[in-house]
């Protein structure tokens, strides 16, 4: 599906020419990109390269020095509950007795239901979002009880409990074996395509979201590109990104960068 040829549709995410600087360091450069409803889109690049940072710019938690960035037609504003994030590395800090369910509610409380007050329709949204992560076997366990990967299902059902037009997911497979981040890449997607959710997805490793990736995001050295897998994960296109040789190698089915930490 090219969705970029369809100019009717106005863009989830719109990046134009966009600059971040944290302290000394220029963390992006001239990004332009833009995203639209119901892709798929890994965001790669090394470490440091400045993936978290994009995404909390469309959170509107950090300001661009120059440039303009759109989100969902507007500006980005604290607090849209028109984005799901799961951010990255975050421990589920709250007492571990609590139920896997009331751990999900938290991303209600706060905002329009207020802790202590228990309503049909907010049991009805966290039964949905947990039903969607298949985390519904274990709703009721105390989140001490639950492992990384059970636990790391619950962030992404916090997410989507505002049934969020987009979805902004830093490093959300990094504590699952292979098995369970393919079962979360399928219900991700599954998430993606009935409800034509944009995902922005950040990961270090883009073989396994080959199958599911509509376009991917590279960020190396402030620079970005974007476009299919076989346009961005190549040797020339790396190599310009890096500003140094880098190898693309091909090899089962999966693609092999050397030369470079990705
Ligand atoms: N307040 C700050 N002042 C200066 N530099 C900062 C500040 N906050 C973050 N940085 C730097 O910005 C860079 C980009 O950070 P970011 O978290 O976006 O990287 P990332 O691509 O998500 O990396 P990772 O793969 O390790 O998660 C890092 O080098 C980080 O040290
Ligand atoms: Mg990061």
């Amino acid at each position: 599906m090219d969705v970029m040829k369809d100019t009717s549709r106005a863009p989830v995410v719109a990046l134009d020419r966009v600059s971040v600087r944290l302290g000394e360091r220029m963390i992006l450069e001239n990004l332009s990109f833009q995203v639209y409803q119901g892709e798929m889109i890994p965001v790669l690049g090394p470490n440091g390269a400045g993936k978290s940072t994009l995404l909390k710019l469309l959170l509107g938690l950090l300001k661009p020095l120059s440039g303009s960035v759109q989100v969902l037609g507007g500006a980005p504003r604290l607090g849209n509950r028109d984005i799901g994030y799961a951010p990255q590395h975050r421990v589920l800090e709250t007492d571990l007795a609590l139920r896997a369910r009331d751990v999900v509610g938290f991303g209600l409380d706060g905002h329009r239901w207020g802790p202590g007050w228990p309503s049909r329709k907010r049991r009805a949204l966290i039964d949905q979002a947990l039903h969607e992560v298949d985390a519904l076997a274990f709703a009721d366990a105390p989140v001490g009880h639950l492992s990384g990967g059970e636990q790391q299902r619950l962030l992404i059902a916090q997410a989507l409990l505002s049934r969020p037009r987009l979805l902004l997911l830093d490093e959300p497979f990094a504590s699952l074996d292979i098995t369970h981040e393919q079962e979360m890449i399928t219900l991700i997607e599954r998430i993606c395509r009935t409800r034509k959710v944009a995902v922005l997805l950040v990961s270090h490793d883009i073989n396994p979201l080959l199958r599911v990736a509509d376009r991917v995001l590279y960020i190396a050295h402030g620079h970005g590109a974007i476009g299919t897998p076989d346009e961005v994960i190549t040797s020339a296109t790396l190599s310009r990104l890096y500003g140094s040789p880098v190898e693309v190698v091909s090899a089962l089915g999966r693609l092999f960068v050397v030369g470079v930490d990705t």
